[in-house]
C-alpha cells in the first residue's frame, strides 16, 4: 500500500451538523422505558413512546448519531437492492408484502416526523433504482422487479436512469427520499429530551437485568430502573437471545465527492457485486455525490484503504470530481434470514425488547422498529409484529445459522494457532500494526506516525475471538460479532462493552 493511499476521515454528515450535546447520567433514575443506544432506532422509538405519554430515557455510550446512523448514505427507500427476491424466497409472499408496506409507510413516517418536529434535515423526494451494472445482472433486476411488484410496490422497469453511463436494465420506484441523517437524529433527540424524558450521552450500559422493574447499570456504575427496556445498540449488546449465532456484522465504505456539473437526480444501487450505491447531496451551491460499496464481513482481512481507492476511482471515472474530502466506513447487522429483529429479546422476555438487523437499510428499518415497539409497549396490535419477531422460526435459514456458527468457531479456536507477525514491537513500522507474541499471549501492536507504540490484548472482550487489524480505519476488529476497538483498546462498536487490556511490552 502506498503511503498516499487515503484512510478514513470523519463522515460528511457528522462534519456538517451542529454539535448538540446531552448530559451524562450522573444519578439514579427511574423511568417507564429505558432505551439503550442513541442512533436512529433508539431515538425514533423514544420519540414515539414519549408522544404516547411515557417517560423515556435514552442511554448512549458515545454521542447521539455517532454510530452507524452518522455514517450511512441515508437513502430512505422501500426499494432496497434485491431485497424482495431474497425475502420472498425465505418468507414467502406474506413476509415480502409486510416488509414492502411497512417500508413504504416508514418513508412517509420519517417525512411526517421531520415536519411535525420542525427538523431541517434536507429531506428530498427522489426516485430509487436498482440497476444491472452489466448483462450478468439483468436476471437479478428482472426477478427483483417481479418480487417487488408481487409485494405491492408500484415499481417499473426501464433502461433509462440518471446515471452518466448506459445500463441494460433497472427497476425504479418513485417518490422515495434522502436526507441528512445526523440533523434528523439530532432533531429527534431534541424532541425527546425534556418534560420528564431524557437523552444521556457518554452513558454506556454495561448490563441489563430483566425484571419488574428492569435494572440497568452504566459503565460508571450508575443504576437506572425502568418498566421496559429496549436494546437498540445496532448489534445487540446482551449475551442472550442467540443473536450471536444468527446475525453477522458487515461493513461497507462510502466516499463523498464534490462534483462539478450534474449529479444523478435519483438514488441508485447496483444489483450485485461489486456493489456501487450512489446518491446526490446538495449543500448551498455545492453538488456532492456519495458513492458506497466494497462491503465485507467485519474483522475480515479485506479492511484495507484500497477499498476507498476503488470507490474514488469509480467516482472519478464517471463524474467530474473536484475533490473527495470525506471517506468513511461503518457496519450493520445482517440477520441470517434477511428480516430485521424487532420485538421481545428472547421467547421468555416480557419487558426486554430489541431492534436490530437492518441489513444496511435502517433508515426505514429503524422507523418500522419504532412503530412495532411503540405498539407493543402501549398494548396496541401491530400488523407486522409476527413477521419481525426476533424469535420467529425460519427453518430454511438453518444452513446460514450453521455457517455463522462455523465462522465464529474458526475465529475462537483456529486463529489462535496462526503465527505472530513480528518478533518484537521494534520491528513494527510507523503507521502499521503487527501481532507480536509475548509472555501474555498475542499482543496487537500499532506504531503511530509519531513512532509511539500502542499495545493491546488481541482477545475480544465480548466472547474472546481473536481480533484483526483494520488498516483502512486503524482499529482492531472482531470477526465473530463485529466489535471494534481503537488502537488503545477503547470500544468503538459493540456488542463488547469493556475495553481491551493494554499491554506493556517493555
Ligand atoms: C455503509 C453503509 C451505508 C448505509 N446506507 C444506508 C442507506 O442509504 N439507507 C438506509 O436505510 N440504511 C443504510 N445503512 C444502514 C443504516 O445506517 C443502519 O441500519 C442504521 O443507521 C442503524 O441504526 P441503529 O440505531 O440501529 O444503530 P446506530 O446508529 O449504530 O446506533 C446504535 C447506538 O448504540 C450505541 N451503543 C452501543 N452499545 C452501547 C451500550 N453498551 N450502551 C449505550 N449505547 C450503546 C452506539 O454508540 C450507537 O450510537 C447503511 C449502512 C452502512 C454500513
Ligand atoms: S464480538 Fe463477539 S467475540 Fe468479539
Amino acid at each position: 500500500m502506498s503511503t498516499d493511499t487515503p484512510r478514513a476521515t470523519e463522515s460528511l454528515w457528522l462534519d456538517t451538523a451542529e454539535a448538540t450535546r446531552h448530559p451524562a447520567l450522573d444519578r439514579e433514575l427511574e423511568v417507564d422505558v429505558a432505551i439503550v443506544g442513541g442512533g436512529i432506532a433508539g431515538l425514533t422509538t423514544a420519540l414515539l413512546l414519549k408522544r404516547a405519554g411515557m417517560r423515556v430515557a435514552v442511554l448512549e455510550r458515545r454521542t447521539v448519531a455517532g454510530g452507524a446512523t452518522g455514517l450511512t448514505t441515508a437513502k430512505v427507500s422501500a426499494l432496497q437492492e434485491v431485497k424482495y427476491s431474497e425475502i420472498a424466497k425465505l418468507h414467502g409472499e406474506r413476509g415480502a408484502t409486510a416488509y414492502a408496506s411497512a417500508s413504504l409507510a416508514a418513508v412517509d413516517r420519517v417525512e411526517r416526523i421531520a415536519s411535525e418536529e420542525g427538523i431541517d434535515c434536507a429531506w428530498e423526494r427522489l426516485p430509487a433504482y436498482t440497476y444491472a451494472a452489466h448483462p450478468g445482472q439483468v436476471d437479478a433486476v428482472q426477478r427483483e422487479a417481479e418480487a417487488a411488484l408481487a409485494a405491492g410496490l408500484p415499481v417499473t422497469t426501464t433502461s433509462e436512469t440518471p446515471l452518466p453511463f448506459a445500463v441494460p436494465l433497472a427497476v425504479r420506484l418513485d417518490d422515495q427520499a434522502q436526507f441528512h441523517p445526523v440533523r434528523y437524529v439530532d432533531g429527534l433527540a431534541a424532541a425527546v429530551a425534556g418534560d420528564g424524558s431524557h437523552v444521556f450521552e457518554h452513558s454506556g450500559v454495561a448490563g441489563v437485568h430483566e425484571g419488574s422493574p428492569c435494572r440497568l447499570r452504566t459503565l460508571d456504575g450508575i443504576a437506572m430502573t425502568a418498566r421496559e427496556v429496549v436494546v437498540a445498540t445496532n448489534y445487540p449488546l446482551l449475551d442472550r437471545g442467540l443473536f450471536f449465532a444468527r446475525m453477522e456484522a458487515a461493513r461497507s465504505y462510502v466516499v463523498a465527492a464534490r462534483v462539478r456539473g450534474p449529479v444523478p437526480e435519483g438514488m441508485l444501487i447496483s444489483a450485485g457485486s461489486p456493489t456501487r450505491s450512489l446518491r446526490p447531496h446538495r449543500d448551498g451551491d455545492e453538488q456532492w455525490l456519495l458513492v458506497g460499496g466494497e462491503g465485507h464481513l467485519t474483522g475480515a482481512d479485506e479492511a484495507e484503504p484500497e477499498r476507498f481507492e476503488q470507490l474514488d476511482r469509480f467516482a472519478r471515472e464517471h463524474f467530474d470530481v473536484v475533490d473527495i474530502p470525506y471517506r468513511w466506513s461503518t457496519q450493520d447487522g445482517m440477520p441470517t434470514d434477511k428480516l430485521p429483529y424487532i420485538g421481545p429479546y428472547t421467547p421468555l422476555s416480557s419487558h426486554l425488547c430489541v431492534a436490530s438487523g437492518f441489513q444496511k437499510w435502517g433508515m426505514t428499518g429503524a422507523t418500522i422498529a419504532a412503530e412495532v415497539l411503540c405498539d407493543r409497549l402501549t398494548g396496541r396490535d401491530n400488523p407486522y409484529a409476527d413477521v419481525f419477531d426476533p424469535n420467529r422460526l425460519t427453518v430454511r435459514s438453518a444452513p446460514e445459522v450453521a455457517k455463522a456458527q462455523w465462522w465464529v468457531a474458526r475465529h475462537l479456536v483456529g486463529d489462535r494457532l496462526t503465527p505472530a507477525e513480528a518478533g518484537s514491537a521494534d520491528e513494527v513500522p510507523a503507521g502499521e500494526a503487527r501481532v507480536v507474541r509475548s509472555g501474555l499471549g498475542k499482543v496487537g501492536v500499532y506504531r503511530d506516525d509519531g513512532g509511539a507504540v500502542h499495545a493491546v490484548s488481541l482477545r475480544c472482550t465480548h466472547l474472546g475471538c481473536l481480533l484483526h487489524f483494520n488498516d483502512a480505519e486503524r482499529s482492531w476488529d472482531c470477526p465473530c460479532h463485529g466489535s471494534r476497538f481503537d488502537v488503545d483498546g477503547e470500544v468503538l462498536a459493540g456488542p463488547a462493552v469493556h475495553p481491551l487490556a493494554r499491554r506493556d511490552l517493555h
